[in-house]
């Protein structure tokens, strides 16, 4: 008895020394690690502090701006996943990582006797993570960023409820997630609710906004920098799409395309997908987000892919439609140069000074008059039964960039994407069954007249065989 006692003891003591050792080593002495800012080609700091002037210029001195880091995505067990920082946070301080926060005071703070309208939140360096995840920027690697006061992540808290007396509305760019499934519960909790109640118990007067609408308009028109990123963005998603294309054949699959797409993303230096591929073949090009790419193609399929890379944060956002063996059947180019034809117009339409739905009324227009020739539909509330979405959408640091949605300005880039969409079972004649088309292009919204940036990319039908068939084998 004893005796067994003692050697599950001992049993325990060797696991939790291998555990503990296997979590907490320590570090030889002498080891530092480097820190390098990753993105030092892209926007200027300077640039990012002009950003953040302009929103603390048009917010009175009684409001608070803060900003937030994105969550890490962590499943489970300590994996890390690529970070991705929020685009707001990273607008406004060219910060990559998790843990910070930004806070602007329009009206100054005083910390240790200084007045300062900017103070960043950071987590400060430490030799045992880096030993996992490599030097990250603490406080000191931070000053490159060039806002006014550095503090550690762990005083946010205390310093926002210290400060927001005096305050009237608090600014937050976006919370880390929107929801908090709870177990249990008919409805999941927001964290704009909790946010609200914690600072609501104490301030009750406080008006807390989780929205910032002069900092969508300052993102929704893009500087020259930020036209450069989004070229090469552009670029590389245009080698990923050739290369899909020239390797199609009929029995390739989704996964393998989407592969081919992202291998192409990734040898251009693109470090992400700006979303999640979209590789649909056959019935699937008619699912607008279809995204499981697991289907083999098979002869005589269009495929319907929507991809875009990331590139120093940057996103293109671009659709080719193409047929798997090289040709398009009679009936498929029939569709498709009619969105191609709505495509155009819609591209015409997308000038400066013109509404941000002009471009989705020239597709609309087009879409229906062809449709109705062709015994499509017959009256237009049937537009939307094989066209349901937008045509149009701000593209930047997001996909879907925030914007104004007003006028279209010099700089803005947008995305022109109309299609048609006619899965099986559709109250048409059967010969329209399964074809799904999209064109989508970012186009450069410019006072010379609109620029298609991804307009290199073959976008006829006779540019897309001829790729097709000059494939190198
Ligand atoms: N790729 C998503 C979209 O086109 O909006
Ligand atoms: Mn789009
Ligand atoms: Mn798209």
């Amino acid at each position: 008895m004893h005796h067994s006692i003692q050697i599950i003891l001992q049993f325990l003591l060797i696991i939790l020394t291998f555990t503990s050792s296997f979590i907490i080593e320590a570090q030889p002495p002498g080891i530092t690690y480097t820190y390098e800012y990753p993105y030092k080609n892209g926007i200027p700091f300077q640039r990012f502090k002009e950003r953040r002037t302009s929103l603390k210029n048009t917010h009175s001195a009684k409001s608070m701006i803060v900003s937030l880091s994105a969550d890490s995505r962590n499943r489970q067990n300590d994996v890390d996943h690529p970070y991705r920082q929020n685009s707001n946070f990273l607008y406004l301080t060219g910060m990559p990582y998790a843990k910070s926060a930004l806070i602007i005071a329009p009206g100054g703070i005083e910390y240790e006797g200084q007045i300062s309208h900017e103070f960043l939140f950071v987590q400060p360096r430490s030799t045992e993570k880096e030993a996992w995840e490599g030097a990250l920027m603490g406080l000191d690697e931070a000053r490159i960023l060039l806002i006014e006061r550095i503090l550690p992540y762990a005083e946010l808290r205390t310093f926002m409820m210290k400060h927001l007396s005096g305050i009237d509305t608090v600014f937050f760019t976006g919370l880390p997630t929107s929801s908090i499934p709870i177990p249990l519960a008919d409805k999941p909790l927001s964290v704009e609710t909790i946010i609200k109640n914690d600072i609501q118990s104490t301030f009750p007067e406080l008006y807390v906004k989780t929205t910032l609408p002069t900092l969508n308009a300052l993102r929704e028109v893009k500087d020259a920098d930020e036209i450069t990123l989004m070229k090469k963005a552009i670029d590389i998603s245009i080698e990923g799409h050739v290369s899909a294309m020239k390797e199609s054949h009929p029995g390739i699959t989704e996964y393998e395309l989407e592969a081919l797409m992202e291998f192409a993303f990734k040898k251009g230096g693109a470090e992400d997908i700006g979303y999640s591929s979209i590789m649909g073949s056959g019935y699937n090009t008619c699912i607008l987000h279809y995204t499981s790419n697991r289907k083999a193609t098979m002869n005589g399929d269009l495929v319907l892919a929507d991809c875009g890379a990331e590139y120093q944060n940057y996103t293109a956002d671009i659709t080719r439609t193409f047929p798997v063996n090289g040709s398009f059947t009679a009936d498929q180019k029939k569709l498709y140069d009619i969105v191609l034809e709505a495509a155009d117009s819609a591209i015409a339409e997308a000038k400066v000074g013109n509404t941000f739905r002009a471009p989705h009324n020239a597709a609309k227009k087009v879409l229906l008059k062809r449709m109705i020739e062709i015994g499509l539909i017959e009256k237009e509330e049937q537009l939307k039964w094989y066209f349901m979405h937008g045509t149009s959408h701000y593209l930047g640091l997001d996909v879907h960039d925030p914007g104004t949605m007003g006028t279209l300005k010099h700089g803005s880039i947008i995305t022109v994407e109309p299609g048609l969409y006619i899965p099986p079972g559709s109250p048409c004649d059967q010969r329209w069954w399964n074809i799904g088309i999209r064109i989508e292009d970012d186009i450069l919204i410019d006072s010379n007249g609109p620029i298609n940036l991804s307009e290199s990319l073959p976008r006829t039908t006779q540019a897309i065989e001829a790729l097709m068939k000059s494939k190198n084998k």
